[in-house]
């Protein structure tokens, strides 16, 4: 093992974002020296796909992390609350997708496109951004960055997947009973989600307000470092697999023209500008699904106030929104010469 080829441990690796880390470490040629997938007690000794092979699953235990440089976790907040701080006392490097770090102070939680320069500061436990956060800010920063962004009104579309694997198997499953008329029993979800959608995601706070809703408020602050913007969320869980999509609405300092907003996104990483409303050409989840870019359209301007853009965000959530997000943190700390938990 070495810094600049880290042994690396996916924590969770039987799950929807596990197996999706797995795939970009492998698409991406990540140059570690060895990846080891762990997960519970319930899949040890199973086997996860790798490559062109497969790996073995170890359990995940106190003791795993010794000699290992770089854990990418996507385990639930309770096993990284446990699990994330005796990584980094073993020395290992953590880059957790559970909300357990995200709003933790000493943690730095990070968009590679839109705040890398927060890795310098990490000491040991670096906190992979919510799904719906992720895509938003890696289009909204760039117009941040132009125009100053005062307001942001988002209304999400988003998938099942993102509540994970059993989430998936939920909706296959109600979608084939339904259609042969069968009864159908919610596990995951309160109510039924196929043919319906949600405006629940996550567990309701006392403003009101969902705690999905209240993630995206506050972590899209604190990635962009600016405490002023204000934000307002409204998340609806719907039945689509793959790909959240979101109706953004911003309110900047500065004017931004349509034509301003294309020619700044076009620009800017990690994005994809899809807007040809005349040949009926917008992002959509279907397409976003499976690629690595967060996709935007429906630009208009907001002719209801004077600086105002809505825009259509549409992204893989379990791509750019967990695996290839943290995939990337795993990059850009190996390119800094970051990865190492400092005394
Ligand atoms: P397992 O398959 O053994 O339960 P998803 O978000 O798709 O449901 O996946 C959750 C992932 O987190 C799975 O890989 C799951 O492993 C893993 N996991 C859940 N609880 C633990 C735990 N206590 N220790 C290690 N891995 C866990």
């Amino acid at each position: 093992m070495s810094a600049k080829n880290p042994k690396v441990a996916v924590v969770g690796a039987t799950g929807a974002v596990g197996r999706e880390m797995l795939e970009v470490l492998a698409q991406r040629q990540f140059p570690a020296s060895e990846i080891v997938p762990f997960a519970s007690s319930r899949s040890a000794g199973g086997k996860v796909e790798y490559a062109d092979g497969e790996l073995t699953v170890l359990e995940l235990k106190e003791d795993s992390f010794a000699g290992f440089d770089l854990a990418l976790f996507s385990a639930g907040g309770s096993t990284s609350e446990k699990f994330a701080p005796l990584a980094a006392k073993a020395g290992c490097v953590v880059v957790d997708n559970s909300s357990a770090w995200r709003m933790d102070p000493t943690c730095p939680l990070v968009v590679p496109e839109v705040n890398p320069h927060d890795l310098e500061w990490h000491k040991g436990i670096i906190a992979n951004p919510n799904c719906s956060t992720i895509q938003m800010v890696v289009a909204l920063k760039p117009l941040h960055d132009e125009a100053k962004i005062k307001r942001i009104v988002v209304s999400t579309y988003q998938a099942v997947s993102g509540t994970g694997q059993k989430a998936i198997v939920e909706l296959e499953t109600q979608t084939a009973r339904l259609m042969n008329g069968q009864e159908v029993i919610p596990q995951v979800y309160p109510y039924q989600i196929a043919f319906n959608c949600l405006p629940q995601i996550d567990v309701f706070m006392e403003n009101g307000y969902t705690k999905e809703e209240m993630k995206m408020v506050n972590e899209t602050k604190k990635i962009m470092g600016d405490d002023s913007i204000r934000v307002t969320a409204t998340t609806v869980r719907v039945p689509v697999f793959y790909s959240h999509s979101e109706s953004v609405n911003i309110e900047t300092e500065e004017k931004l023209t349509v034509e301003d907003v294309r020619r700044i996104l076009s620009q800017a990483p990690g994005i994809v500008v899809a807007d040809y409303p005349e040949k009926k050409i917008y992002p959509m989840p279907i397409d976003a699904a499976g690629q690595d870019d967060v996709f935007v359209g429906r630009i208009r301007e907001d002719e209801s106030i004077d600086n105002g853009i809505n825009l259509w965000i549409v992204s893989d959530n379990i791509r750019k929104g967990a695996a290839l997000n943290a995939v990337q943190i795993g990059e850009e700390l190996i390119r800094r010469n970051l990865l190492r938990v400092p005394k």
